[in-house]
């Protein structure tokens, strides 16, 4: 049985198509791309939908069978996401049954899904499919406004909250606020991922964590995506 990971926040800008690029590359997973606007993870994976006659996704979708993942060298094995999802009118629970359907028809160990900020049929519907919740977030006030709602609404979720672009000196109240907010519901706090500069300059497609040798200035961030994805095994084991 394929098993999925989502990476789901109620927030933009916090590492979510980061993360789900990092993970997907560690676990040798199929990378599901459910944003529909701008910076997302197939543009970073050097997909061009203006390029392309169709639209893998939305094509799936219509036909009614799994779509064929792209492959590229050194980055995850890629379903692109599509504008069009705006507005393709499944619930949730229809959302839920395709995604497990294509994992299973896709015979990956696993495959993670980036999702599009907030909520949305699509983002619910990669919750209720997964193994494993990802939940970045920043320690900082907003962010964690975000978290707390999440935590609150869907406790119930196989959810583990990654605090992203940690600064080297981690801001000590906001970590007690994150330990305060899961404080006895199952939701776990995992794997942090420090702060560096460089990644959101890099233009490099292929995932940090498949360059050999690993850049010095990666390289403690690339630590942390490894652990992530080991985290995420042990998770949904
Ligand atoms: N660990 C990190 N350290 C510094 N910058 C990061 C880190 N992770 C992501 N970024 C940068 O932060 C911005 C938002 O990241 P992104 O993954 O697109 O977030 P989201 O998908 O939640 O909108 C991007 O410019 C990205 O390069
Ligand atoms: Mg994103």
């Amino acid at each position: 049985m394929a098993k999925i990971c989502a990476v789901v926040s109620r927030k933009g800008g916090v590492g979510k198509s980061t993360i789900a690029y990092e993970v997907a590359q560690c676990l040798g997973a199929v990378l599901v791309d459910l944003e529909w606007d701008g910076g997302s993870v197939s543009r970073a994976w050097g997909y061009r939908a203006e390029e392309r006659a169709r639209d893998v996704l939305m094509a799936a979708i219509e036909h009614d069978r799994a779509p064929r993942p792209l492959t590229g060298f050194r980055k995850p094995d890629l379903v692109p996401g599509s504008p069009e999802l705006v507005d393709v009118g499944l619930d949730p629970e229809a959302w839920a049954d395709l995604l497990t359907t294509w994992a299973g028809e896709w015979g990956r160990e696993w495959v993670v899904i980036d999702t599009h900020p907030g909520a949305s049929a699509s983002t619910h519907g990669a919750m209720a499919a997964a193994n494993v919740v990802l939940v970045p977030t920043g320690l900082r006030t907003r962010d964690l406004d975000a978290v707390e709602q999440i935590v609150a609404e869907a406790a119930d979720y196989p959810m583990v909250v990654v605090p992203n672009m940690v600064p080297r000196i981690p801001p000590a109240p906001e970590i007690k606020r994150l330990g305060a907010m899961v404080h006895g519901t199952p939701v776990r706090v995992g794997v942090p991922i420090p702060h560096v500069s460089k990644i959101a300059t890099r233009k490099r497609r292929m995932a940090m964590s498949a360059e050999d040798p690993t850049p010095r200035a990666l390289e403690d961030a690339v630590d942390g995506y490894r652990r992530l994805a080991e985290l995420v095994k042990e998770y949904g084991a």
